[in-house]
């Protein structure tokens, strides 16, 4: 039996003027886009125009920017996350994304594409580890980072070291596909179980 697609939502994590992400999330972009598994959707931070002010209780209404990237978010079966690292953490609008939802990312998978100076922004991505699980989500052991990030791309945006971010890029998604399976057979069999702990 062949499976359907997998729905999966790439998040451009930077919403920095002059960004250097989009560069990263093109690239992986057109990598997942090869692939016959997974059906690829792109959110660009920047253009999502989320607010940094969170509701109260008595706030009844989302915004309007929340309510329409809502069902992008709720229909996805797995996040890719592309990131830079900022102060050995992630962007603080990233963050204000990720705490906008909550179900929306429950019980899928994440994988994360990271650059940075030496560290190839994997501090950023360790924090993120930390947050996602706090909602439910499970992050793939497999990511990508690029370390000196402004030596590793050619004018034509893809890795100077094509052949092995290609090979890392396959096998990260193989990782992402099998979670996403299974955690959508799981979420159609039973709902996520969560709140009960605190
Ligand atoms: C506020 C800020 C903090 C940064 N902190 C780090 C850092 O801790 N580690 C690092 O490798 N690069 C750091 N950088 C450099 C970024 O890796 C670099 O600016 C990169 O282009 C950011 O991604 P973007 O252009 O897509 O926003 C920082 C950049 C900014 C703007």
């Amino acid at each position: 039996m062949t499976e359907r697609p997998l729905r999966l939502v790439l998040i451009v994590g930077s919403t920095r003027s002059g960004r250097f992400c989009p560069t990263v999330a093109e690239w992986f972009a057109a990598h997942a886009r090869s692939r016959a598994d997974v059906a690829v959707d792109v959110i660009d931070l920047a253009q999502a125009w989320l607010p940094d002010v969170l509701p109260g209780d008595e706030d009844t209404e989302l915004p309007r920017p929340v309510r329409e990237l809502q069902p992008w978010l709720a229909e996805a079966d797995a996040f890719v996350v592309v990131t830079p690292e900022y102060n050995h953490s992630f962007p603080a609008p990233l963050k204000n994304a990720i705490d906008w939802f909550f179900e929306e990312w429950q019980a899928k998978p994440v994988a994360y594409v990271s650059y940075g100076g030496i560290s190839g922004g994997l501090r950023a991505v360790e924090q993120l580890r930390l947050v996602f699980n706090e909602l439910h989500a499970t992050s793939v052991r497999t990511s990508i980072a690029f370390p000196n990030f402004d030596e590793r791309f050619g004018e034509d945006g893809t890795p100077v070291d094509a052949a092995r971010y290609e090979k890392s890029a396959h096998a990260m998604l193989d990782e992402l596909v099998w979670w996403g399976h299974a955690l959508r057979a799981g979420r159609e069999r039973t709902p996520f179980p969560a709140g009960a702990g605190e």
